[in-house]
């Protein structure tokens, strides 16, 4: 029997993951809401599928009783995250999803009681850039002590996928945030920070962003001030009319168009940690991390509620992902 069912498997993120399940011997359910993409879809993989729309309960309640574990890569999160989430505690099946919006965290938290209840667990971002800087936040982490503050910043190389754009778009948390003393709160989106992302270009500046690891660090570390930045190369945020975008960078663009992460701790004494992930393209790393998190949810993780990559499987996680290296700064 399948344990893992992928919904919005026909969106670019989706299909890359399904490809990487069906090539990697994992047994799953594709899914989504439009028959004819998902039937061409399963046909082509060879796998089996389910047709529902969100928002019909007894369809979506009918698709999870049989599988332990969901991944929906159908963004934006905002339309999804919630129905599902909440048909996935009804049905005791574990929630993992894509999201990079802050706003499925924020879900993720307040249902963090209902899911603990449900012996379910919320994984929101499971293999993406949270799980990316999650885990370079704890290989850092291991190496200071009394840590008082962390910074990370995400390098973004080459081209997002056209429903990456219209999810930041609809993003419903418009203000750039940070963490202080425990608290999500307004950072002046002109603040930068300098980052080296040990890729030949020595310091470079990074831009302030709402990440989700506002959320999920705090979460796993309980360090209370958290800042989060990221840096653009190439045409990565386009400009022009989405329909005239490409579903996402192409097979090619993404193996030469490697990403990096970097993260900052500052101790209360003042000394400094510094180290870098290099890994893959997000675009590849996210659909293959995603995948791993769910065959390893399936496989009997019992923490329930709302969890972080990081904290369920630890900072080795990511460098389980092919491509993937952390090193010392
Ligand atoms: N965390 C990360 O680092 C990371 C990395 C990659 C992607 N993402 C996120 O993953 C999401 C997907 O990105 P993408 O590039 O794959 O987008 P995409 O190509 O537009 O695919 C979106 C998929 O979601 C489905 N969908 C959209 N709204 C839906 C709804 N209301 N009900 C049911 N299905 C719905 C679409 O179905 P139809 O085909 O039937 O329209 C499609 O299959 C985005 O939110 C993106 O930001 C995050």
């Amino acid at each position: 029997m399948a344990t893992i069912l992928i919904y919005g498997a026909t969106g670019y993120t989706g299909r890359i993951a399904c490809e990487y399940a069906a090539q990697n011997g994992v047994k799953f359910i594709l899914a989504g809401r439009t028959k004819s993409k998902v039937e061409d879809l399963a046909a082509s993989l060879n796998v089996p599928s389910e047709v529902f729309d969100v928002s019909d309960h007894r369809k979506v309640d009918l698709a999870l009783k049989s599988v332990r574990v969901l991944l929906n890569c159908a963004g934006p999160f905002q339309h999804t995250a919630q129905p599902l989430i909440e048909a996935c505690i009804r049905n005791g099946t574990h929630y993992l999803d894509t999201a990079a919006e802050l706003d499925s965290y924020k879900l993720a938290e307040k249902l963090d009681e209902d899911a603990k209840a449900a012996g379910v667990i919320l994984l929101p971002g499971c293999g993406g850039s949270a799980a990316m800087l999650g885990c370079l936040s704890a290989y850092a982490l291991e190496r200071i002590s009394n840590p008082l503050r962390i910074d990370l910043a995400l390098h973004v190389v080459g081209s997002m996928s056209r429903g990456s754009v219209i999810s930041a778009a609809e993003n419903l948390t418009v203000e750039c945030l940070q963490r202080l003393d425990g608290e999500l709160v307004a950072q002046d989106p002109t603040n930068t920070q300098e980052f080296d992302f040990d890729n030949g270009q020595g310091k470079v500046t990074c831009s302030s962003i709402t990440f989700p690891d506002l959320i999920t660090v705090w979460k796993s570390t309980k360090i209370g001030n958290i800042g989060t930045f990221f840096r653009m190369t190439g045409d990565a945020f386009p400009t022009g009319g989405l329909a005239q975008l490409p579903d996402g960078p192409t097979p090619e663009q993404r193996a030469s168009t490697p990403y990096q992460a970097a993260v900052t701790v500052t101790s209360k004494d003042g000394s400094v940690v510094r180290a870098v992930l290099h890994t893959l393209n997000g675009y590849t790393f996210t659909p293959w991390a995603s995948v791993e998190a769910a065959k390893k949810v399936a496989a009997g993780v019992t923490q329930a509620g709302f969890q972080t990559t990081a904290g369920l499987f630890g900072c080795d996680f990511v460098r389980t992902i092919p491509g993937s290296v952390i090193k010392d700064l």
